[in-house]
């Protein structure tokens, strides 16, 4: 009996292709699952999604793996061990400030580290209508501050006559616990998509940059009644300060119509909890905004301070960002002023597979994506095309509840088709219709803006059919 191999998470993190071979490691085991790719039950792309790393992280989100036959398919492959003293722990640069961030899923596409930036793949999107927390798309300005669950307090700022409160984490779960499934999505969503037409100032955004839970905690409604705040007849937005800040000490804000905060039927959350969950530190731990239908801009994490005003929150982010302009519109003829911020989002639609460059079988093909509406408009119907737009196909929609008027999570969608007889390429196409009728444009070029916000243009993949 020869002693097993010994190797180091280097030498396992070399192994991630087929021209490499396929290695992972399970506990303090390394595996060769060359052989095994083409097999796995969850499909091979899932399976690459590990590959040259731990498969722990992804085993996590799907329990499917914790029966004693799955180990003992991967037993066979066992080819070592991770050697002892591999296992120290980088050390941490004091002076970065970003050194404090929570660790993350290795699942997660990186856009940017710091601060840090990041969509799930697209073979992991619409896995689940929940998003599991650890890969839901996290979108930071600035370093997560870490937050004392005892100490925290919430400020809100009373009428004048009226009373300011101090809130505790204790005295937020004494408001009606109110829980909603909302889908948050980036205004940058898709941005390279436009960017592959012409050049923008953003993120790379592929079309993952949207993602959905189940959120719990105290409206909005509730809690600015307590403070003694009522509906005016005059223009008023609830401004919210999170508790993350630059160098400079300032702190990412944004706000909402008091309409919308005040009104019970929009459900505009104080969330303290995600998929029955507390907040992870990325989404915001200990309360964070869930404003339902409205642009992920404005749903504020690490939520410090709550204060109603006659104008718009005075943040960059509410008066220099995430608005929209014309085509026309360049960094030296922009008025920010010129344009509303955005707030309800328009309807969207997206592909997660097959992937662009993929081949498929020919046969039959399975399309699968996601689509959503902002306002609460719901998804009525999903067309997808196999040659370009030139004809369509409705695909079947999934049974999630929809609420009238408060449609505030997507909806996710497949179709199932024979690949046309002699087809070796296929550009697959969808597009949603929400219930007000609202379509998605056909190409970039007509909603092509300089900072690459509201890509909605419908979405095309072009995939190989095996021969
Ligand atoms: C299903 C093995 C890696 C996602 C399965 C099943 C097996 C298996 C045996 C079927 C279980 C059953 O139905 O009883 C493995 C092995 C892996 C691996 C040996 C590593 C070498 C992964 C990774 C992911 C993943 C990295 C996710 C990123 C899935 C999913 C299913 C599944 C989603 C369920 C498929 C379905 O029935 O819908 N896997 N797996 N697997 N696996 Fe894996
Ligand atoms: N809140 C704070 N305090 N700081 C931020 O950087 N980013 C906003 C919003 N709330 C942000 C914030 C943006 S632009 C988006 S799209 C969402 O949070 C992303 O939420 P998520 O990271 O939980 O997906």
């Amino acid at each position: 009996q020869e002693s097993p191999r010994i190797y180091t998470r280097e030498e396992v993190r070399s192994h991630s292709s087929p021209e490499t071979r396929i290695w992972v490691t399970l506990g303090s085991e390394v595996f060769d699952v060359t052989e095994f790719v083409d097999l796995h039950p969850g499909g091979p792309s899932k399976l690459m999604l590990a590959a040259g790393g731990p498969l722990e992280p992804f085993w996590a989100l799907y329990a499917v793996h914790n029966q004693s036959h799955v180990r003992e398919i991967l037993a066979q492959y066992k080819i070592g061990d991770l050697s002892p003293e591999d296992k120290v722990p980088s050390t941490l640069k004091t002076s970065d400030p970003y050194a404090d961030d929570p660790i993350r899923h290795p699942a997660l596409k990186v856009n940017s580290q710091r601060p840090f930036n990041a969509e799930p793949p697209s073979e992991l999107l619409t896995e689940n209508y929940i998003t599991p927390n650890p890969i839901f798309f996290t979108r930071n300005h600035l370093p997560v501050p870490n937050l004392d669950p005892e100490t925290y307090r919430l400020h809100v700022v009373g009428p004048p006559g009226g009373q300011s409160l101090s809130l505790s984490l204790d005295d937020l779960y004494q408001f009606p616990k109110h829980e909603i499934t909302v889908t948050l999505q980036c205004a940058g969503n898709r941005r390279s998509e436009m960017t592959q037409f012409k050049e923008v100032r953003g993120l790379e955004w592929s079309t993952g940059a949207i993602s959905t839970a189940h959120w719990a905690g105290a409206r909005l409604c509730d809690v600015l009644a307590q403070a003694g705040h009522q509906l005016c007849e005059t223009e008023a937005h609830v401004c919210f300060e999170g508790l993350d800040s630059d160098p400079t000490g300032t702190a990412y804000g944004a706000s909402i119509p008091l309409a919308r905060a005040m009104d019970p039927e929009a459900e505009v959350l104080l969330a303290y909890e995600m998929n029955g969950q507390p907040l992870p530190r990325d989404h915001g731990f200990p309360v964070r905004v869930v404003v339902p239908g409205v642009v992920g801009a404005r749903h504020v994490k690490w939520l410090g301070k709550v204060s109603v005003e006659p104008e718009e929150s005075y943040s960059h982010w509410q008066r220099r960002d995430y608005k929209g302009f014309s085509p026309s519109v360049d960094w030296d003829t922009v008025d920010f002023d010129s344009a509303p911020s955005i707030q309800e989002l328009p309807v969207q639609s997206a592909i997660t597979e097959p992937k662009d460059g993929e081949t498929v079988e020919s046969g039959e093909v399975t399309v699968k994506g996601y689509a959503w509406s902002g306002g609460g408009r719901a998804v009525i119907r999903v067309d997808v095309s196999l040659d370009g737009g030139l004809t369509w196909q409705v695909a079947e929609l999934d049974e999630e509840e929809q609420r009238p008027r408060k449609a505030w999570a997507w909806r996710l969608w497949q179709l199932q088709a024979p690949v046309p007889a002699g087809k070796k390429e296929l550009n697959i196409v969808c597009k949603a219709v929400d219930d007000s009728y609202n379509v998605q444009p056909d190409t970039v070029a007509p909603i092509w803006n300089l900072r690459g916000v509201l890509s909605n243009a419908w979405h095309r993949v072009h995939v190989h059919v095996r021969a």
